[in-house]
């Protein structure tokens, strides 16, 4: 397996990555051009997001056949040169394994739904209404009834989409059947996985509704969430697929605590090596995930230190570990949820990058992030997501949010944020395709590209550059202690990364405010900063964003 604790991960989502085909989509062969640009940016690994056949109702998340490529990105063989090439150049190549659902497009769905006595029925969960009404009161990911109707009083179990109907893990044949895939995959040489949304492939036995007192759709929370056989079948998974091949497990984590990421990532369990969690990626959020406004996208750093500091200690003592991300495909871009995009965009952009590398756990780069790229202005007739499109309305009906408000506040958090195309250069199109685009590039491109700032010794390109090489030159932040000091201050993060042979001293601000902190009297060297470097001191200046490490003698 790779050495993924000293690895940096680079996520692509490759729609919007680069159109080598003139069709203004992203491809396959975009990626393998980009080999090069991927190899000096330093990172170790690509996972990317899933490439497989899809009607794209959910971009590839909604699967209609895992053994073929979504021809808008290419074919087997552009996968197979792409393994290859990415092989020579020394990066590892994770897939998108979605396996919670598959689209209501996919040939085990059809069969099921063209013949009530076809083995497949049971790959899925298909139950009888209640007196016209769903089997249950669960509300889906995206707003709506988890259920939709197949015929009659039929209705099938869609915990997102409504076509992503949600595969019944209790039949072993559905087991065996994504086991199949996973080996395939990993027979052609991929590395490993990313698992979609993994902790929901149980669901509580029997279906119940979730608080049957109240009225109205209910969120099902640990009625779908790290049931039981979870562990049971991530163990199967880890026995019969991953160790045979030594292939590497990511799992997305949806609402999971420290504790269950330590269940499922404890090396002498033999599920998962790594998962990412949400606490920080919600921030501000409202209990119902990202369009609840009801807390107004607000959050306090003392909640971003809080976040930081449970998850590193726990991880750090009890054997877990998790994947450190600021954005990813289904968020709004980090700079304007954690930064500043108008007076300190670069400055906040490399403290983010600083806090990120500083952390226990692989670093994860989002495509863009490496460049400050941020949420473009959207409007309602930008909007492509399927979440978007039908949470906005959600937004009304279950919050009571007036329309026009929801839209408004939807812009600001929909997933299409951060799927605008990779701004490479400042020519048409910032360089991502020389055809129409198939999502608007965001306008600011001309100032903002990759080819600009590899070129600027002061961006954040090359600040990102130096992080992943100073990670790799200080184990300590791979693999050290994490130890918080200044934990009562209101603004700014300080926590020391040690090992036997070094200790580093990490400082952020956090706010857009300038502060001051008091520490205790010792010898640094700053060995990365965001701002001109500054001698280590007693009573220090922070302005803005600033953030620091340090190496201590
Ligand atoms: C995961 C994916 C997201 C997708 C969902 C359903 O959360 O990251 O993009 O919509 O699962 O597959």
């Amino acid at each position: 397996m790779f050495d993924y604790k000293h690895s940096v991960i680079y996520q692509i989502w490759p729609r919007s990555f680069f159109d080598s085909s003139h069709d203004g989509i992203g491809d396959i062969q975009g990626i393998i051009r980009k080999l090069p640009y991927l190899k000096k940016l330093g990172v170790d690994a690509i996972w990317i997001c899933p490439l497989y056949q899809s009607p794209n109702d959910d971009y590839g998340y909604d699967i209609s056949d895992y053994y073929s490529i979504n021809p808008e990105y290419g074919t087997m063989a552009d996968l197979t040169e792409l393994i290859h090439k990415a092989k020579d150049a020394g990066l590892q190549i994770i897939m998108d394994l979605v396996a919670n659902h598959t689209s209501t497009k996919h040939k085990w769905f059809q069969e099921a739904l063209k013949d009530p006595s076809s083995p497949y029925r049971d790959y899925y969960y298909f139950r009888e209404g209640r007196n016209g009404q769903p089997p249950n009161n669960w509300l889906s990911f995206f707003g709506t009834s988890a259920w939709t109707k197949a015929e009659g009083n039929m209705y099938y179990l869609n915990l997102y989409a409504e076509t992503q109907a949600d595969l019944n893990w209790n039949n072993p044949a559905v087991r065996i059947a994504i086991q199949n895939i996973m080996n395939f995959y990993l027979d052609m040489g991929v590395s490993g996985f990313r698992m979609d949304t993994i902790n929901t492939i149980d669901k509580k036995e029997g279906l119940p509704d979730k608080n049957p007192d109240k009225e109205g759709l209910q969120f099902a929370d640990d009625y779908i969430t790290d049931r039981e056989n979870v562990r049971v079948w991530l163990k199967e998974i880890n026995e019969k697929v991953l160790q045979p091949h030594d292939a590497f497990a990511l799992g997305e984590g949806i609402m999971v605590t420290p504790e269950k990421v330590i269940e499922y990532t404890k090396p002498s369990h033999h599920e998962l090596n790594m998962m990412f969690q949400f606490d920080l990626i919600t921030l501000g959020y409202g209990e119902l995930g990202k369009y609840d406004c009801r807390r107004l996208y607000h959050y306090s750093h003392a909640d971003f230190k809080r976040i930081t500091r449970l998850w590193q200690t726990q991880m750090l003592k009890n054997d877990g570990y998790i994947g450190n991300y600021l954005s990813n495909h289904d968020h709004q871009r980090s700079l304007n949820h954690f930064g500043d995009v108008h007076l300190y965009r670069s400055r906040s952009a490399k403290m983010l990058a600083l806090y990120n590398f500083a952390l226990y756990g692989t670093p994860f780069i989002y495509q863009g992030e490496e460049i400050a790229m941020v949420n473009p202005h959207l409007k309602e007739s930008d909007w492509k997501d399927y979440e978007c499109l039908h949470s906005c309305q959600a937004m009304t009906s279950i919050l009571g949010i007036p329309p026009f408000i929801a839209k408004i506040l939807s812009s600001l958090v929909t997933r299409d944020n951060s799927r605008t195309p990779v701004q490479w250069n400042a020519s048409a199109n910032a360089g991502f395709t020389d055809a129409k685009p198939w999502m608007m590039v965001n306008p600011d491109y001309q100032k903002w590209n990759v080819e600009q700032q590899m070129n600027d010794p002061e961006s954040v390109w090359n600040f990102y550059h130096r992080c992943i090489e100073i990670r790799r030159s200080h184990e300590a932040l791979c693999t050290g202690d994490f130890q918080e000091i200044l934990a009562d201050h209101p603004s700014v993060l300080a926590f020391y990364r040690t090992d036997e042979k070094e200790k580093l001293l990490i400082i952020i601000n956090l706010s857009k405010m300038p502060a001051s902190i008091h520490l205790p009297a010792m010898q640094g060297s700053d060995i990365l900063s965001n701002c001109p470097s500054v001698k280590l001191k007693e009573h220090m200046h922070l302005k803005p964003y600033e953030a620091h490490l340090f190496l201590i003698h």
